[in-house]
């Protein structure tokens, strides 16, 4: 069998040896190693298929795509037979036509005419194939027919009935999502797909089973009830995570698109985007939410303890009169914003420029840079020549992959099936280093599980093996920058404290991991929110770009959100402006953090649009307390958020269906998007609302739709210089410092907290849960059986617990545990891992909101402290 990589390998390379053939007559010259199918299609020649995939290993299974050659018998499989000096084939004859019919009959021999009731029918590759070659009954019939029932694996269900065993799901299994979920099970007429284990299937849900069967029999366990022919297909950019993924919404047709379509499912599209038609199981289940019945849909008005609808001239006269005169009372600096990282450019944009030209204020933020400045607002300066350096175009080619401070696939998904793709394609590898074995499939070739508390020495150990392999066999590839003897002295020195702190067997495994850059070449290192959000994120930050400029490597930041990059681009963070400028109007210049001015007082006016902070900050009880001290709070939003619970007025936003705008990927790729679904009730954009109000209270903002926006962001914000009808790149070259030296950074101190029995909480993230849009797909979170993560719920999460800290305190898996401060209690489940290091806890991130805390558990009550409270 051809190798796929190979073979396209062969077709590209221009110095590649080339054969000669013919094709229905015609001479042509294709490189050796492509199949005949490949050949055709290059040539314009439409040979029929239904097993092959153009992204997976040929098989060979169905036999439809037989193709005549000159000399050989039988037909010859086209998709899986590479070309020969002087072949002379045929791929259309009357012969072939009656062979391919018949291969068609064969199938249908085991597979229903049910295209009546069946969900593909009007996309079923099998119907268009029998309606093609005319195939009007069922001519071969079998002995044994007996109506199999449909298994439910939750999200997946398979009709074995309407298999026809062409082994695409098996095979985008493994090939693509590294996982083999599924295999063939039995023979002959028994034959059938099934789960590894033969039980429910236990998987990442990433659906691509579904989008590659050719007839229905996996389908999505959310029944969409819509024929194929009721549904338009529209293009956007996935709401969920920072990686962009492109997809299509599939809209029941109602009278027209943008009045009274609803969201039936997401398909994806090989042809569109940046990921070939690969999505995670957020991207391909989790669009509930857009019509989810807990949408706010009016504005809202506090009245005592409640809150009560409003229209919007109301609830804007309100805003603006209350904004006017705390500016007149309390001057400019009275007010406080914060952005977010799911609305577009264009909200951000303007919600930005309202705050800083109509208001006249600079403490603006958002949560990216609230939890990371260092690889937000201080990017250009943590980075210097290094900002971004790595974009996916770049994964093409590279041949090792890193995970630092990352937990794998879990964080941005789609980026693993890159990686994966490399490693199919040219035999690259992954490794990981995590504050446990990070998640990725297949496993990757080394994991170096740290210790959380002492993840910067970690890295100066790492830099420190680099190093020393430097000084014994050269530079690591040609490209590492020379290292200075100040630099060498003080990593000397850090080097010495560090060894103390690295586990021995951690240091064996990171002189295999220097072996494995020797061998590999130019890591791309993949650097998660652990590293940018770690106590001592600077320093870690900097000596990553470091080891990548010792190692000839590349950064790729991940983006927790569809539009982090976007919200820093846009200047969502009180020392830079749109592009990331420096704000250097002193005016307008940050007085210190926004929760510390809320706490002394100063902030008077507080306006947050779609972001929660009281759900996301890592101290929900100090952002809680100094909200308390802000006389007037504005929150925009699609759900009755935790921060909504507290605010004077609420704004109800649309959602990215809804509206049009960009975003702009963890690459920094500016992805444009169109509504096309219409919003519930009287929600607006944030650009709307911040428009009107920016032009009732003075401002002169004349933009009629989101495409004036865009225009102006183009036109004003240098590095979006680029943008095109169809996006483009932001370009961050005019920003990158010149010096491309190693530097050296002291890392802010932590807490020493391994004192007595305090264990340390650290967050667990899964694959399935991104809040708040995930948390109102009820289907999706019914089918995977998910907790609800509403910390004022009090549902019982899983809390897991290494297996000695566990025996020690007489727990067992199941058992209930609760954590409890002075501001209220939830109770979890226990989990018992290996994978938990002793002294720490993993709970689910949205719990994790408390940097002190007990853990009661048999009776006996014990200090905890979370991430944030490791900070001095
Ligand atoms: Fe070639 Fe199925 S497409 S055997």
């Amino acid at each position: 069998m051809p190798s796929k990589s190979s073979s396209n390998a062969a077709v590209d390379a221009p110095s590649a040896v080339r054969v000669e053939i013919t094709l229905n007559g015609r001479k042509t010259t294709v490189a050796a190693g492509t199949t005949i199918l490949e050949a055709a299609r290059m040539n314009g020649l439409h040979i029929p298929t239904l097993c092959w995939l153009e992204k997976l290993q040929p098989i060979g299974a169905c036999r439809v795509c037989a193709v005549e050659v000159e000399g050989v018998d039988s037909p010859v499989m086209s998709c899986v037979t590479p070309v020969a000096e002087g072949m002379n084939v045929k791929t259309k004859s009357e012969e072939l036509n009656k062979y391919r019919a018949d291969m068609i009959r064969f199938i249908l021999v085991n597979h229903p005419l049910d295209c009546p009731v069946c969900e593909r029918s009007g996309e079923c590759h099998l119907q268009n194939l029998t309606y093609t070659f005319g195939i009007k009954e069922h001519v071969w019939k079998t002995a044994k027919y007996e109506k199999i029932p449909v298994k439910d694996w939750g999200l997946i269900r398979y009709d074995k009935n309407l298999c026809i065993l062409c082994e695409r799901c098996i095979k985008i299994c493994r090939e693509v999502q590294g996982v083999a979920a599924y295999q063939i099970d039995g023979n002959g007429f028994d034959s059938r797909v099934n789960t590894v284990t033969g039980e429910k299937l236990d998987c990442d849900f990433c659906g691509q089973c579904i989008s590659i069967c050719p007839v229905g029999a996996l389908s999505s366990g959310i029944i969409f009830a819509a024929r194929s022919w009721d549904m338009i297909k529209m293009k956007t950019v996935c709401p969920h995570c920072g990686v962009g993924c492109s997809f299509h919404l599939n809209i029941k047709k109602g009278i027209k698109v943008n009045a009274e379509g609803r969201i039936i499912r997401v398909t994806s599209d090989d042809a569109i985007g940046h990921n070939n038609g690969n999505l995670c199981v957020r991207g391909r289940f989790g669009y509930e939410f857009t019509h989810s019945v807990d949408r706010l849909a009016t504005p809202l008005i506090r009245d005592g303890e409640n809150h009560v609808a409003a229209d919007w001239e109301t609830a804007l006269d309100l805003i603006a009169q209350k904004l006017s005169g705390y500016r007149s009372s309390h001057g400019n600096n009275a007010f406080g914003a914060i952005g977010s990282e799911r609305a577009t450019n264009e909200d951000n944009y303007v919600f930005g420029k309202f705050f800083r030209e109509v208001l006249g204020s600079g403490d603006i933020d958002s949560m990216v840079n609230m939890l990371s400045p260092h690889t937000a607002s201080g990017l250009f300066e943590v980075f210097g020549d290094f900002p971004m350096t790595c974009s996916i175009g770049k994964f093409r080619s590279a041949n090792l992959f890193v995970f630092i401070g990352s937990n794998g696939s879990s964080e941005n998904p789609v980026l693993s099936n890159h990686i994966r793709w490399a490693m199919m394609d040219h035999g690259a590898e992954a490794a990981a280093a995590f504050s446990r074995d990070a998640v990725f499939e297949p496993a990757p070739r080394i994991q170096l599980p740290y210790d959380y508390a002492a993840m910067h020495e970690f890295l100066i150990s790492l830099l420190s093996g680099t190093v020393e392999s430097i000084n014994k066999d050269g530079a690591i590839i040609e490209n590492s920058v020379p290292i200075t003897d100040d630099w060498r002295a003080k990593l000397k020195e850090a080097a010495s404290d560090a060894r103390r702190k690295v586990d021995e067997s951690l240091n064996l495994k990171i002189a295999e991991f220097i072996k494995l850059i020797r061998k590999q070449g130019s890591p791309v290192y993949i650097v998660g929110s652990e590293a940018q959000r770690h106590p001592s994120g600077k320093a870690i930050i900097r000596n990553i770009v470091n080891l990548a400029k010792l190692t000839g490597g590349s950064v790729m930041l991940t983006r927790e959100y569809c539009n982090s990059r976007g919200a820093i681009d846009m200047g969502l963070a009180p020392d830079i402006l749109p592009g990331c400028v420096p704000e250097t109007r002193n005016e307008l210049k940050s007085r210190g953090s926004l929760l510390s001015l809320m706490e002394e007082g100063k902030i008077k006016a507080l306006i947050i649009a779609d972001e929660d902070p009281l759900r996301r900050h890592p101290d929900r009880e100090r952002f809680s307390t100094a909200m308390q001290k802000v006389e007037f709070v504005v929150v925009t939003d699609q759900f009755y958020s935790l921060t909504c619970r507290e605010a004077d007025v609420i704004l109800p936003t649309t959602v990215s269906a809804e509206k049009s705008g960009s975003f702009t990927n963890l690459e920094g790729r500016i992805q444009r998007f169109d509504a096309v679904v219409k919003p519930p009730g009287k929600s607006r954009s944030v650009l709307e609302i911040f428009g009107e109000l920016a032009r009732r209270m003075g401002g002169d903002f004349q933009y009629e739709n989101s495409g004036d926006v865009t225009a102006e962001i183009s036109d004003k914000v240098t590095i979006y210089g680029q943008i095109g009808e169809d996006g483009g790149f932001a370009d961050y070259s005019p920003l990158v410092n010149a010096d491309s030296s190693l530097r050296w950074e002291e890392p802010a101190p932590i807490k020493n907290f391994f004192k007595g029995s305090t264990f340390l909480l650290l967050p667990d993230s899964t694959i399935f849960e991104l809040s708040p849009y995930t948390d109102y797909c009820p289907t999706m979170r019914e089918k995977l059986g998910l907790q609800g993560m509403d910390f004022t719920k009090g549902s019982k999460p899983p809390v897991c617990f290494n297996p000695a800290d566990a025996e020690k305190m007489s727990l067992s898996e199941g058992d209930a545990v609760a954590f409890k401060n002075g501001g209220g209690k939830w109770e979890g489940v226990v989990r018992i891992s290996m994978g938990v290091r002793s002294g720490s806890i993993r709970i689910p991130d949205d719990k994790n909101r408390f940097p002190r805390i007990k853990l009661v558990a048999n009776g006996t009550e014990f200090d905890c402290i979370n991430t944030e409270g490791l900070r001095r």
